[in-house]
């Protein structure tokens, strides 16, 4: 009797089947890569061809996009490590893949390039003409692929570097003909919503191109092209991002990467959600973003198509919503938004469900100064395009912006509320809302990534045989393609909040007796702050560690609170921030362990006296990077809230690494165990923001203030608590460090600024200062310290100008 064939059996069997009868067609005929194509020759698909660059860098040839689809791109030739896939950079007919079988580029003898579906139809062409002469198509090692005409010396006839698709290579000029188009989405690499490209007034912008609207998002559209740092006089049109990392446009935009001058692989590329990234290529493992257009995503136009809510975290990335009484239109794509569960315009039979602290940008029909909420309700009820409205304060009133439309919608953290009108019978439905910014909670939405299917055409094949083991094979492919999908959308459904954050390696549960023979029964204590005392240790893989235990919990601390934040903390990675390498929760302990740093703390090495010029600027660079990376990329979710010279540690050579971030959050749950995030005053005296004091919001303006106020002390070698002690105004009011500082500085005639500079620098430190970074970094540490908040710079644009000073020397 014939014995069943057990499963993982048979599918080796086919498995083995498929590499038997594919290897001959796939490796036999396929010829030496070369870097370029000679006329009258083809790529072909089957034959999986390909051209490469003489440094390899790049390959030219069929990507595959999808079940029987093909694009004629190029990619870079190594995949990355960390998930195995090829880096795009360039694609000739994203908008219409070619079949896996027949379909090939051929560099016709007429000088035209054409890219042909397998039954003859024309999908792309360079539409280039010549009669005379000889032609090759070369991948260049820049990635550029050229059809030069080389009787004579070679002339371009046509470059993919003047037809970028969505990414921008180092020195690919990028002109008033360029544009750079997103893709759909991660898994579909159609055309997109999201256009880079110079606007008529010669500006660098961002277009949403969308199925229902259209809107410029960049530069910020309520700033005037002037307020947002860009010119309008150069036509010259010209963009470029050197090898170096440095981004220059002809409209004064420009920027450093925040890798600059390190020898890598960078693209920038118009991601599929609208944001503009500059990535590196880290140690040939994962591409890591290194500057992006938007630090808060959900200010991108059209994110979540109309009638809908944009809201994001660290955590989770960026979600979208829709707005109470609508539905979502496309369930698999949020581009469509979502649209009403009822029939609009019944008048008496509306009201409003309000949605606090968010903001709709832009479809104003009007708008209406000084007006009482109550009367600004009845104005919208009475009109039919009214969706709802914007109520604003402003100083002393309320200002009301009526909508027609509801798009652009995201969590603005600030006390404006959104009226949405809908009709009575809803609003009963509709769940009470929380009234406090920081309980505020969305419901979960994922972006659902886009699912592919390619129609596979019917193939006329002559050989039954070769079209039944194409079918085995098919279906086969069909079935590992499935898994393989399945495997990278349950990864893409997570990548768009990952991918910044490089996992920290290692981060760890730790025991408690674990930590405890490691710090040799909490021993040697290096550290004492509000937070907790932090002890040496010794981990069991020979590392050494600082293990701070945070102060007792209270019983009602949850566990689940702790380790979510530990792990958000953990998921932080950047060069001037403290690794935490793991921690430990049992029972009431609560313990964070964190990469100990040889050279003390600033404060430390700042009473002793230790710094010269060189190191306290490269200090002052390096906490202002560590601070952006805190603010930019997890959106004010990681305030520091206690940024002073203790806090700051220093590795062997000097660099500086911003600790204990995070940690105000984990520490106010432990000790209240409520929500409460910010209600009561933290930090340091000396270095705490006025908000703290009138009580104001808290924003991440806090800790530029008391980066201000570190970076004045490194310059004055004066203690911002000593100078109150020390300088008595007339008056009989003591005199902060900022003041004392300030009032040097307006003292000065701007002739020369010796004066005051002598008067300012410490001159106990040190090793030469040049006067122009010296008064450049007073400017900004004064800025950063501007009584009112929205006076002061966010900490990426300190680090702008920062790194801009630097240059300009
Ligand atoms: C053919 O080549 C010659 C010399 O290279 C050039 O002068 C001539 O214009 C070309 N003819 C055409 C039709 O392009
Ligand atoms: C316009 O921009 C280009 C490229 O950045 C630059 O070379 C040129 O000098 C600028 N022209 C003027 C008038 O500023
Ligand atoms: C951009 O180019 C202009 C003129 O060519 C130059 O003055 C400026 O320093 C450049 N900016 C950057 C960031 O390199
Ligand atoms: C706002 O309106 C109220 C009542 O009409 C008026 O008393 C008040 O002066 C107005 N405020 C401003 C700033 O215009
Ligand atoms: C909102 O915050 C205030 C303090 O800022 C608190 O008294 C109040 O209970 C909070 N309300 C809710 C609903 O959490
Ligand atoms: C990709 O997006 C395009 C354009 O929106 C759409 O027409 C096409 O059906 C999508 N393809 C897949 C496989 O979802």
């Amino acid at each position: 009797m014939p014995m069943p064939m057990p499963m993982p059996c048979l599918f080796f069997l086919v498995h083995l089947l498929i590499i038997l009868s594919t290897s001959p067609f796939r490796c036999s005929s396929s010829s030496l890569p070369s870097n370029s194509l000679p006329k009258g020759s083809s790529i072909s698909v089957d034959r999986n061809d390909h051209l490469i660059s003489t440094n390899l860098v790049f390959t030219a040839g069929f990507h595959q996009v999808g079940i029987n689809a093909y694009c004629f791109s190029i990619w870079f030739t190594k995949t990355t490590e960390k998930n195995k896939a090829h880096t795009v950079v360039w694609t000739a007919n994203r908008d219409a893949p070619v079949n896996g079988k027949h379909s090939k580029l051929t560099l016709n003898r007429n000088g035209n390039l054409v890219l042909k579906d397998a039954y003859s139809s024309i999908v792309w062409s360079t539409e280039t003409k010549t009669t005379n002469g000889s032609l090759i198509l070369q991948l260049d090692n820049t990635g550029n692929l050229v059809l030069y005409q080389v009787n004579g010396h070679p002339y371009v006839l046509w470059q993919s570097f003047d037809h970028p698709t969505d990414t921008l290579l180092p020195d690919q000029p990028f002109t008033r003909n360029s544009q750079l188009v997103s893709s759909r989405s991660t898994t579909n690499l159609s055309t997109g919503f999201f256009k880079l490209y110079f606007e008529n007034n010669n500006v660098l912008s961002l277009l949403y191109n969308g199925p229902e609207i259209t809107s410029v998002y960049w530069p910020e559209p309520y700033m005037t092209t002037w307020d947002a740092g860009r010119s309008t006089f150069n036509n010259s049109r010209v963009a470029t991002l050197d090898s170096n990392g440095v981004f220059n446009s002809s409209d004064d935009f420009g920027f450093f990467v925040s890798d600059y001058g390190a020898r890598r692989q960078r693209i920038m590329k118009v991601d599929f959600d609208g944001n503009v990234r500059v990535y590196s290529l880290v140690d040939q493992k994962q591409w890591e973003v290194q500057w992006q257009a938007f630090s808060r995503p959900c200010k991108i136009h059209g994110v979540c198509g109309p009638n809908s809510l944009c809201t994001y975290s660290p955590q989770t990335g960026r979600k979208c919503s829709c707005v109470d009484g609508y539905k979502m239109k496309n369930r698999n794509d949020w581009s469509f938004g979502c649209e009403p569960v009822f029939k609009s315009c019944q008048q008496k039979e509306e009201d409003y469900v309000v949605i606090p602290f968010v903001e709709y940008y832009g479809y104003d029909m009007d708008y209406l100064q000084n007006i009482t909420l109550e009367a600004c309700k009845q104005i919208c009820l009475k009109d039919c395009t009214c969706k709802g409205f914007q109520l604003k304060f402003d100083n002393s009133y309320y200002n009301c912006y009526l909508k027609n439309l509801l798009y652009n919608g995201y969590e603005s953290g600030f006390e404006n509320s959104m009226y949405i009108k809908l009709p009575k019978r809803l609003l009963s439905y509709v769940p009470q809302r929380p009234t406090n910014a920081s309980s505020y909670h969305c419901p979960a939405n994922l972006i659902m990534p886009i699912s592919r299917s390619y129609d596979v055409k019917h193939v006329n094949g002559s050989i039954k045989v070769l079209l039944l083991l194409g079918g085995v094979i098919g279906v086969v492919e069909i079935v590992l393609i499935i898994i393989f999908f399945s495997y990278t959308i349950r990864k893409d459904s997570t990548s768009t909040a990952q991918s910044y954050f490089p996992v920290a390696s290692g981060f760890k549960r730790f025991t408690f007796s674990e930590l405890k023979k490691a710090s040799n029964g909490f021993s040697k204590e290096i550290g004492r702050g509000g937070a907790g005392v932090v002890y040496i240790g010794e981990l069991s893989d020979d590392r050494t560690a600082a293990i701070k235990v945070l102060k007792q919990a209270s019983d009602h601390q949850g566990e689940n609170e702790f380790q979510a934040e530990i792990s958000t903390i953990g998921r932080l990675n950047h060069m001037n921030l403290i690794e935490t390498w793991g921690y430990c929760i049992e029972g009431k302990h609560r313990l964070v362990v964190y990469e100990y740093m040889t050279n003390g703390s600033l404060a430390e090495s700042l009473s002793m006296n230790k710094l010269d010029w060189e190191k306290k600027i490269k200090i002052a660079i390096g906490t202002a990077k560590g601070l952006a990376y805190l603010h930019e990329e997890c959106l004010e979710w990681v305030l520091h809230c206690d940024v002073k010279p203790h806090n700051i540690l220093l590795d062997t050579d000097y660099n500086p690494k911003v600790a204990d971030f995070g940690l105000s959050k984990l520490f106010d749950r432990t000790s209240t165990g409520e929500d409460s995030s910010f209600s009561r005053i933290r930090g340091t005296r000396g270095y705490m923001a006025p908000e703290w004091v009138f009580n104001l919001p808290i924003t991440s303006k806090v800790d530029v203030y008391s980066y201000g106020v570190v970076v004045l002390e490194m310059i004055t070698g004066k203690s911002p608590l000593q100078t109150q002690l020390m300088c008595v105004e007339s008056s009989g009011r003591e005199q902060t460090l900022v003041e004392w500082v300030r009032e040097m500085l307006r003292g000065d005639n701007e002739s020369d600024n010796r004066i005051w500079i002598n008067e300012v620098v410490d001159r106990m430190t040190c090793g030469e200062y040049d006067t122009i970074t010296l008064t450049k970094l007073v400017k900004i540490a004064l800025q950063c310290t501007e009584e009112d908040r929205d006076a002061r710079p966010s900490m990426s644009q300190v680090v702008n100008m920062l790194l801009h000073d630097e240059k300009d020397d």
